[in-house]
């Protein structure tokens, strides 16, 4: 192979290495105030990370919340579906991926309230926090932990 053909063969296995990665995780569906700017900066943080997002706009957050089974205290701002759990809040894209794959037994995971720092939070003071594993009781455990500087 000459060096143009390399280059070729190689960005065409880049484009399907990037579309079968798409192609293998499930869709997020996020449920968000049309009004909320930090939800659509999250949805921009899933989409970057290879996942398709189909937003749902609704005006009455804590209705969808109480449907997808969200406990009070683990609440944030918008609630998703990913492949069978409930994703709430700014939960980093590689922690839904690390869902996905382990499939531990639960309802879903929280970033709960928006600390700053956290993915589509951007701000001057970012803040350590952690994502919760909630189960249908309401009870949680931290699944992991997250300080300043992140890479996402
Ligand atoms: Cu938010
Ligand atoms: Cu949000």
């Amino acid at each position: 192979m000459n060096r143009v053909t390399r280059w070729a063969v190689a960005a065409v296995l880049a484009a399907a290495g990037a579309a079968a990665m798409a192609a293998n995780l499930p869709e997020v569906v996020v449920y968000k105030s049309p009004t909320c700017g930090c939800c659509g900066s999250w949805v921009e943080h899933m989409k970057a990370n290879g996942f398709h997002v189909k937003v749902v706009e609704e005006d009455d957050v804590t209705a969808f919340k109480r449907r997808f089974g969200v406990p009070g205290d683990l609440a944030s701002c918008h609630t998703a579906l990913v492949g069978g759990y409930v994703v709430e809040g700014h939960v980093p894209a590689s922690a839904v991926k690390r869902l996905l794959k382990e499939k531990p037994a639960a309802v879903g995971v929280s970033v709960p309230g928006m600390p700053v720092g956290a993915p589509g939070m951007d701000g001057p003071a970012p803040q350590p926090f952690s994502t919760q594993l909630f189960d249908e009781r309401g009870r949680a455990r931290a699944l992991e932990s997250y300080r300043p500087p992140y890479r996402w």
